[in-house]
C-alpha cells in the first residue's frame, strides 16, 4: 500500500503512514499529543485538527485539497460532548490518502498552554495527573474466565492503543455497578502510576480539581477542568474558627487551654472546606463524583489543624513543624466527601512561614527571576520572601492586627462603608476620601448619599496607610510620626486628643473618623516590623538592588504603591515596579492542581528555600529602630524623591526608636 508523509504542527513531529491509516492513529504512532477520550467512537470530539492545504516550503510538502479522504457518517452525523469546529476534522475519523500537514489545535492537545487573566496566572503547560479512557467492555461469556478487573483493564488496552492499567482494591467495587448501568460502556480513569481510581458509567470527559488556600479569615476556592485548565468556579467563605479566636495565635491558645480542642478546629476547617467544595461543584450543576483531586495550601496552623496535627508547637520558638514534606492522602482521610479524590496538601517552607507562601513563590517566580524579586504578604504576620534564581530566603515578621484596621481608633476590616483611599490637599490640609463600595471621591456630588445619614463607617488598613502617607507628605507629621500641633492654628482638621493630636478624617453623622497619634504609632511599629524583617532578608541577600517588589494577598491587592514607599512599607525603588499580585497563593495552588511538574516545582523550591528567623537574628531590634522613620530614619529614598516631593527630614533627628519590637510569637499583639 501507498505510503503518505504527515507532518504534525506544531510538534513538527513527522513520519510516513499507510494510505487509509487514521489521523488519531498516526499520531498514536509518532507520539503526537493528541487527545482522545472515547477512542474514536466519534463522542468526545477532543481528537479535532486542522488540515493545513498548500505548499509548505519548511517542509518541501505540497498538500491537496483531498489529503484526508471524505468525511465519513462518524463525522457528518456527529453530536458529540464538543461541538465540531468549522473546518476542522475528527482526528479519529479522517484517513490519510496524501501527504499532509496536520494542525493540532491546543484544545485537541493533552498539555495545553494556559492562560487566565482573572486569576493572575501566567501562562503554563496543563500537566494532568489523571486521563480517562471511555471503554466498551464486552459481556463476559460462559467458558471465558476473565475477571471483571481483567476485561476492564483489556478493553482499555485494546481500544485505546495503550498498557492495560492495574485496577487495585479500592476500585473493585465500582466496576460492576458502571458497568451495569453503563449497560457496559465506562469510563476509566487512571492516574499517573497508571492505577484505575475511577470506573463511572457511560462517557464522562470533565475531570475535576479543586484548589483551596485556608488562611485565617478566609477560605478561597477554585475549581477547575484538570484537563482544560480551565477555572470553572471559584467561591470562598469565612473560616469557622473565627469563633475560637480572631487570629491565629488565640487559636493555638485555645488549644493550648481546652485538651482535645484542636480535634474541634480541626472539624470546624474541615467542615468548611467540604462545604465550600460541595458549593462550587454546585456552581457548575456537576457531581463531587468527578473531583478527582484536592489541593490544599496554608499557614502553617492552618496546615496542621486541617491536617489534624497539634498546632501548639508552632506556637512559641522554635516553631517546629510536624512535617514539612509535601502530603498526598485520601480525602476522605481529612473527612471531605469526595469518594474517588485523592489530596494533595503543599509543604510548609518553615514553621513561620507555610504553604501559602510556598504557592504564593510558584506563582511568582522569585527563584526563576532573574533580578531580586521581593514578595509580601502582610497580614497579622507579614511573610516576606526575597531572591533570584540563585538564592531565596524567606522569613515572617510579627506585624500585629494594625494594618488589618484592627486596634487603631477608627479602624475596621475592609467592608462596605470602610474609607480605603485618603489625599490631603498639601496647602488647606483639607482631606477627600473614597469609600468601599461608593465611586465617588467624598467631595463630588452624591457621596454623602452614597454613604448614608451616618457616612463611612470606618477606615480599613489600606485607607491607613494612605492616610498616614498623605499626613506626611502634607506635613501633618514628621518623620518621626509626631503630629504637628501647632497646625491646629491653621485647620479644624488637626485636634488636641490629651497631650496629643488627631487628625480628623470625617465627621459625617456625628460619626468621627480621626488618625490619633497611637494609630500613627501602631502602623509605624507594624511598619517597622515588616520593613525589618524585609531589610534583614537584604543583609542575608549581599544588599542586592531591588527592582521587583510584589505586595501579594488581600491588603496587598489595595495599598497603593507610592503610598507604600513613602511610608516606607518596602525599600525605595522606582514607583512602577511596586505591584499588586492579589492571591498569589491561590494561584499557586491552582498551578500545582493542574500541573506535575509545577508541584514538583513548588516542592523543591520550598525545599531550597533559606529561612530566616527574625527572633533570633541580633540585628533585627537595630534594623527595627531605623525602620520607625518615615520613610526610613536611615535609608536614602532617592527613586521615591525623583517622584514626588518630600517633606524636609524633622529637625528632631531620625526616630527616637520608642516602639519595640514584638515578641516573637505569632500574631500576639505587643
Ligand atoms: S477521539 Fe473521540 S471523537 Fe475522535
Amino acid at each position: 500500500m501507498a505510503g503518505h508523509r504527515i507532518v504534525f504542527t506544531p510538534s513538527g513531529l513527522n513520519g510516513s503512514v499507510e494510505e487509509g491509516t487514521s489521523v488519531l492513529d498516526a499520531a498514536r504512532s509518532l507520539g503526537v499529543d493528541l487527545d482522545t477520550v472515547c477512542g474514536g467512537r466519534g463522542i468526545c470530539g477532543r481528537c479535532q485538527v486542522e488540515v493545513s492545504t498548500g505548499v509548505h516550503a519548511k517542509w518541501g510538502m505540497e498538500v491537496a485539497e483531498d489529503a484526508l479522504g471524505p468525511r465519513a457518517s462518524i463525522e457528518t452525523d456527529y453530536r458529540g460532548a464538543r461541538p465540531l469546529v468549522a473546518g476542522r476534522r475528527l482526528g479519529c475519523a479522517a484517513r490519510v490518502c496524501g501527504d499532509v500537514v496536520i494542525e493540532v489545535p491546543a484544545e485537541s492537545q493533552v498539555h495545553r498552554q494556559v492562560v487566565r487573566k482573572d486569576l493572575d496566572l501566567p501562562a503554563f503547560t496543563v500537566d494532568p495527573s489523571f486521563t480517562a479512557w471511555f471503554v466498551e467492555v464486552p459481556e463476559p461469556e460462559l467458558g471465558d474466565d476473565r475477571s471483571l478487573a481483567d476485561l476492564v483493564r483489556l478493553s482499555v488496552r485494546d481500544q485505546h492503543g495503550r498498557t492495560a492499567p492495574h485496577v487495585p482494591l479500592r476500585a473493585l467495587p465500582m466496576l460492576q455497578p458502571a458497568i451495569d448501568r453503563g449497560s457496559g460502556a465506562v469510563t476509566v480513569v487512571v492516574d499517573e502510576g497508571d492505577q484505575v481510581v475511577a470506573v463511572w458509567p457511560g462517557f464522562v470527559d470533565v475531570l475535576l480539581g479543586v484548589a483551596i488556600d485556608i488562611g485565617s479569615t478566609t477560605i478561597a476556592g477554585h475549581l477547575c477542568d484538570l484537563s482544560t485548565g480551565e477555572v470553572l468556579a471559584s467561591a470562598g467563605r469565612m473560616n469557622p474558627q473565627i469563633r475560637f479566636g480572631e487570629d491565629l495565635m488565640s487559636r493555638v491558645s485555645y488549644v493550648m487551654m481546652n485538651p482535645g480542642g484542636e480535634a474541634e478546629l480541626t472539624a470546624a476547617v474541615r467542615t468548611a472546606v467540604d462545604g465550600l467544595i460541595g458549593e462550587l461543584v454546585d456552581q457548575i450543576e456537576s457531581f463531587r463524583e468527578y473531583v478527582l483531586e484536592v489541593v490544599l495550601v496554608g499557614n502553617p496552623i492552618m496546615h496542621h489543624l486541617v491536617l489534624g496535627l497539634d498546632p501548639t508547637p508552632l506556637g512559641q520558638a522554635p516553631f517546629t513543624l510536624t512535617t514539612n514534606r509535601a502530603l498526598v492522602t485520601r480525602a476522605s482521610d481529612l473527612d471531605l466527601t469526595l469518594p474517588y479524590a485523592r489530596c494533595y496538601v503543599a509543604p510548609c517552607i518553615a514553621g513561620h512561614v507555610g504553604a501559602d507562601t510556598a504557592a504564593a513563590v510558584l506563582a511568582e517566580g522569585p527563584h526563576r527571576s532573574e533580578v531580586t524579586q521581593l514578595l509580601v504578604d502582610i497580614g497579622t504576620n507579614a511573610e516576606i520572601v526575597l531572591g533570584d534564581r540563585e538564592r531565596v530566603f524567606a522569613a515572617s515578621s510579627p506585624t500585629g492586627p494594625a494594618f488589618e484596621g484592627a486596634q487603631l481608633s477608627s479602624g475596621q476590616r475592609a467592608t462596605h462603608g470602610s474609607i480605603e483611599t485618603v489625599r490631603i490637599d498639601r496647602d488647606t490640609l483639607e482631606p477627600r476620601f473614597r469609600a468601599i463600595g461608593v465611586d465617588l471621591w467624598s467631595d463630588e456630588d452624591g457621596f454623602a448619599a452614597a454613604t448614608g445619614p451616618t457616612g463611612p463607617s470606618g477606615i480599613c488598613g489600606s485607607g491607613v496607610i494612605d492616610a498616614i502617607a498623605e499626613m506626611y507628605l502634607a506635613g501633618v507629621i514628621d518623620s518621626n510620626g509626631v503630629i504637628d500641633g501647632s497646625l491646629a492654628e491653621r485647620t479644624t482638621r488637626v485636634v488636641a486628643d490629651g497631650r496629643t493630636f488627631s487628625y480628623v478624617l470625617s465627621e459625617a453623622g456625628g460619626n468621627r473618623i480621626a488618625i490619633t497619634q497611637n494609630d500613627v504609632r501602631a502602623i509605624q511599629l507594624a511598619k517597622a516590623a515588616l520593613r525589618a524583617g524585609i531589610d534583614l532578608l537584604v543583609e542575608h541577600a549581599g544588599r542586592p538592588e531591588i527592582t521587583d517588589v510584589r505586595l501579594a494577598g488581600a491588603f496587598g491587592a489595595h495599598i497603593d504603591p507610592l503610598r507604600a514607599l513613602v511610608l516606607g512599607l518596602v525599600p525605595d525603588c522606582p514607583v512602577d515596579r511596586v505591584r499588586s499580585v492579589g492571591n498569589a497563593a491561590g494561584t499557586g495552588a491552582v498551578q500545582a492542581l493542574l500541573s506535575r511538574s509545577r508541584r514538583t516545582e513548588l516542592e523543591d523550591a520550598a525545599n531550597e528555600i533559606v529561612k530566616i528567623e527574625t527572633a533570633t537574628e541580633p540585628r533585627f531590634q537595630e534594623l527595627f529602630v531605623a525602620a520607625m522613620g518615615v520613610p526610613h530614619s536611615t535609608d536614602p529614598t532617592p527613586h521615591l524623591a525623583a517622584t514626588i516631593n518630600l517633606p524636609e527630614p524633622s529637625a528632631s533627628g531620625p526616630a527616637s526608636g520608642s516602639g519595640r519590637p514584638r515578641r516573637r510569637a505569632r500574631g500576639v499583639p505587643a
